[in-house]
């Protein structure tokens, strides 16, 4: 395996363009906002801006719902802007990956408004169409993923259409090769403008088994998707992709996978099968789901965090796959609140999960607010949220017995709006984000959290972000080293070493709000530490202390030390 691809060495900035920031006063972000900042970005350190859908789109999930691939949404500016965007990101030697999002387009899309005009349109098969049920009802007893029945029926047609999200994402049927070619049309049109990397929305759902079976729930959660998910013929349309678009213009590409395998994302990821450079998968953020239930709460299961990052580290590096490396995006709640004290810890709490993700192997990731630490949002009211998965299941589980305070606390936990309120740029009103009304609510805690703070103190989240993003640069073994987990299932602790031939990284990372010791395993310290020279890269205490076989970790404390030169010392 060689490491030599760029954005192996690279951190990605999310950006979510409702929210980050609004020049026009309407109260949505825009593209021209963005421009705006990539001095911020810049700064930080990033090489890449993953932009999610600014397409024309009926917003229903905020552009995941895409009405026409190829026009930019009057809300977030022109053409212009976006050429203008590439153009401005190019000159600071920063390049743009955009979201495409092809399992499904908006039933507003114009191959959806032909298809369900009669059952011989040329479009018809460009979607998924099936007869009722024996019994009249449903095709099949799959489930959408925001919940209720995954089948929508259409009265022109006497039909029903798939949707395995919200009911107006129709999902598109890859197994007809005329739609294949529209797709690699849609990429090569956004290539030929300069884009270099593409985000593939839930791309891992494309194939669906076309026997579309019952359900008989033997395996959780029982909502038919396991005969979608990583289905017959992914790998085959996905390598065409490939062949066609990525390969071509030199794309770097991640894949979002929803309920993956490491198997799958091996081949999905190792250069070898030529399909994409890394993957997304989401089982590390699952660890607070009781049962795999996601509208349920329970408190998170740390060992199970690190047994989960473990697994796909070491079984990634194996197979010769690669990591999008993430704790946060747009779908997630804030890890810093998930997985910390986002109040009297949250600056060492912030520097803790940077540590620790960004010295893995893999591509990290950056969700805009992280790196300045934004928790969850204050909620006050069901009213404030806006998010379509959020109030649908506030309906369905107030319907399934839950009262509406029961439902509420969840919602709050989980809603993906915890993410999506306005970045903090500054404390003026509406934290610098809009001079109009914004379209979802401004966090309460804006005058404390915000960029502009952040910048000024060299102590910051952020600084402490731009750090760790030049390290990644500067050392090859935070991408090359081998991974290797040191902490025996410690309750409060996470310790991990990345080995190459001649050095050591050592991370320590202390979970908890109290003060803990933390002894490393005995062949380590007689391997690795034993007098070995050492120097710490980063850490979030004021103390800097030096590595031993016992080392004490206040709340929250985190390190990451550098073992240097073994062959010289031995
Ligand atoms: C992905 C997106 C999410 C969207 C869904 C349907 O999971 O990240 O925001 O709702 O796909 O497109």
């Amino acid at each position: 395996m060689t490491y030599q691809e760029w954005w192996r060495k690279s951190t990605i900035y999310q950006v979510y363009p409702k929210s980050f920031m609004d020049t026009t006063g309407n109260g949505v972000g825009d593209i021209r906002g963005l421009i705006d900042k990539l001095d911020y970005l810049k700064n930080l350190g990033i090489d890449m801006v993953w932009l999610q859908p600014v397409y024309v789109s009926p917003q229903n999930d905020n552009g995941y719902d895409v009405a026409d691939y190829c026009q930019i949404n009057p809300d977030y500016g022109t053409m212009e802007d976006f050429d203008e965007l590439v153009r401005e990101l190019k000159s600071r030697g920063m390049e743009l990956m955009l979201d495409i999002v092809v399992n499904h387009s908006s039933t507003e899309h114009r191959w959806f408004q032909e298809s369900r005009k009669s059952r011989d349109n040329p479009y018809r098969d460009y979607y998924i169409w099936k007869d009722p049920g024996p019994d009249g009802g449903y095709p099949n007893n799959w489930q959408s993923k925001f919940g209720g029945p995954a089948w929508q029926y259409d009265e022109t047609t006497g039909q029903y259409f798939l949707t395995l999200f919200d009911k107006t994402q129709a999902d598109l049927n890859w197994e007809n090769p005329k739609l294949r070619e529209e797709v690699i049309k849609l990429m090569t049109f956004w290539a030929e403008k300069g884009v270099r990397g593409f985000r593939l929305d839930v791309i891992n759902l494309i194939s669906k088994d076309q026997q579309f079976p019952d359900d008989d729930v033997s395996v959780l959660p029982g909502d038919g998707r396991r005969f979608y998910t990583d289905g017959p013929r992914v790998h085959e349309f996905i390598k065409e992709l490939n062949e066609k678009v990525f390969s071509p213009y030199q794309i770097v590409t991640v894949g979002e996978m929803s309920s993956t395998t490491l198997e799958n994302c091996i081949r999905y990821s190792n250069p070898s099968e030529h399909e994409f450079s890394m993957t997304f998968s989401f089982h590390h953020l699952k660890v607070d789901y009781p049962h795999g239930q996601k509208w349920e709460l329970m408190p998170y299961d740390f060992e199970q965090l690190k047994r989960l990052l473990s697994e796909w580290q070491v079984g990634m590096q194996q197979g010769g796959g690669w990591n999008a490396l993430f704790l946060n995006n747009h779908d997630q709640p804030r890890a810093l609140s998930r997985f910390t004290d986002d109040f009297q810890y949250r600056k060492e709490g912030a520097k803790l999960l940077a540590t620790t993700l960004h010295g893995l192997q893999g591509t990290p990731y950056v969700f805009q607010g992280e790196e300045i630490g934004m928790p969850n949002p204050q909620w006050n009211d069901i009213s404030e949220l806006r998010d379509i998965e959020s109030l649908n299941m506030y309906r369905i589980m107030q319907e399934n017995g839950k009262t509406r305070e029961e439902a509420f606390e969840i919602i709050k936990q989980r809603s993906r709006d915890n993410s999506r309120t306005p970045m903090q740029w500054n404390s003026d009103a509406q934290a610098g984000f809009t001079t109009g009304t914004p379209w979802i609510k401004v966090d309460e805690r804006y005058p404390e959290i915000n960029a502009e703070r952040e910048m000024n103190d060299p102590d910051s989240i952020f600084n402490h972000y731009k750090r760790l993003i030049s390290l990644r640069k500067e050392y090859p073994i935070l991408t090359e080293g081998i991974y290797h987990r040191l902490d025996e299932a410690h309750p409060q602790v996470f310790a991990y070493s990345r080995s190459s031939e001649n050095e050591t990284l050592v991370v320590v990372s202390n979970f908890s709000n109290e003060a803990v010791e933390f002894e490393f395993p005995q062949d380590f310290v007689l391997e690795q530490l034993d007098g070995r020279e050492h120097t710490l890269l980063i850490g979030n205490t004021e103390e800097k202390p030096a590595l031993r076989k016992l080392i004490s970790l206040s709340p929250f404390a985190s390190y990451m030390w550098l073992i240097h030169d073994l062959k010289k010392l031995n």
